[in-house]
C-alpha cells in the first residue's frame, strides 16, 4: 500500500525538481572544464562523446586490472543462450586497483567539474556467439540526460566480429531538453531508445565501433547514442565503471 502510494505521488513530488534538474543539467552540458589535468580527454569527449584513457595509465595499473578478468573469466561458461553473462558489482568481491580507480575517479570530477562525481557501479560482462543472442544494449540508446561518464575496459582484442561498442561521434546533446525533462521526471528506460528512422542521417554516418587491441580503455559520456553489437564469432569480455555527477540529486 505504502508502495502504490509513494508511486502515485513520485510524479507529483519530481515535475518542480525534474524542471530545474533539467535547466541546470542542460547549462553544465555546455559549460565543460577545460583546464585541468585531463583537459585534452575532456575535449575529445565534449567534441566526439569519448576518448582514449591508455596513455593515463602505467603497465602496473593494466596488470592489476587485467587479474580481476582473469579470475571471473575462469569461473565462466562461455555457451549457450541468451549469449552472455554480466555481473554487477563485482569490485564488492574484487577491489578495483586503487591508483586506477583514483585516476578514473579525477577525471569524473574533472569532466563534471565537481567534488561531488559519485562512483556508481561496475558490470563485468562475458559475450559470445548465439543464435538468439540479443545483448542489453542493443540499439542506439542514451544512459541519461547528461552527468554519466563511463570507462569501458576492453579486455581481449575486439574486432568486427566479437561485438564491438558502437557511438555515434558527436551526439552528446542529442536528447532534446524537453526529452531530458521527460526522462528526469519520469525516469522511463524505454524513452531513451531511438529507432534509426528517428536519427539524423547526419549523425548515423558518424558511427564509430571500438576496434582495439586487448587492455583498451576509453572514457565515454553515454549520454550519447550508442548501442551494443551481437557477437558473431569469438567472445567479448568488458568491465565497465559508471560515474555520476550526483548534484542535486534528490
Ligand atoms: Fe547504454
Amino acid at each position: 500500500m505504502k508502495n502504490f502510494v509513494w508511486k502515485g505521488l513520485r510524479p507529483i513530488f519530481r515535475f518542480p525538481y525534474s524542471i530545474v534538474t533539467t535547466l541546470i543539467r542542460t547549462i553544465k552540458m555546455k559549460r565543460v572544464n577545460t583546464s585541468g589535468k585531463y583537459s585534452n580527454e575532456i575535449k575529445k569527449i565534449c567534441e566526439l562523446g569519448f576518448s582514449q584513457f591508455n596513455h593515463h595509465l602505467t603497465s602496473e595499473d593494466l596488470t592489476e586490472i587485467k587479474k580481476i578478468d582473469d579470475v571471473i573469466k575462469e569461473k565462466v561458461q562461455v555457451n549457450g543462450a541468451p549469449g552472455f553473462k554480466r555481473f554487477h558489482n563485482i569490485h564488492d568481491k574484487h577491489p578495483l586497483p586503487k591508483t586506477f580507480f583514483n585516476k578514473c575517479n579525477e577525471l569524473a570530477k574533472e569532466y563534471f567539474n565537481t567534488s561531488n562525481s559519485t562512483f556508481e557501479a561496475t558490470q563485468y560482462q562475458i559475450s559470445w556467439h548465439h543464435p538468439k543472442n540479443n545483448p542489453p544494449g542493443l540499439g542506439y540508446h542514451v544512459d541519461d540526460y547528461g552527468k554519466i561518464l563511463k570507462f569501458f575496459i576492453f579486455f581481449n582484442e575486439v574486432t568486427d566480429k566479437n561485438g564491438p561498442f558502437r557511438i555515434l561521434e558527436s551526439s552528446r546533446n542529442f536528447m532534446k531538453m524537453i526529452h531530458g525533462f521527460m526522462w528526469i521526471w519520469l525516469t522511463n528506460l524505454k524513452r531513451t531508445y531511438y529507432e534509426i528512422d528517428n536519427i539524423p542521417s547526419s549523425l548515423l554516418k558518424n558511427e564509430r565501433k571500438f576496434l582495439c587491441s586487448p587492455m583498451s580503455i576509453y572514457a565515454v559520456d553515454t549520454s550519447s547514442l550508442h548501442s551494443a553489437s551481437q557477437v558473431i564469432e569469438g567472445e567479448r569480455r568488458i568491465l565497465v565503471l559508471t560515474f555520476r555527477d550526483t548534484r542535486f540529486e534528490i
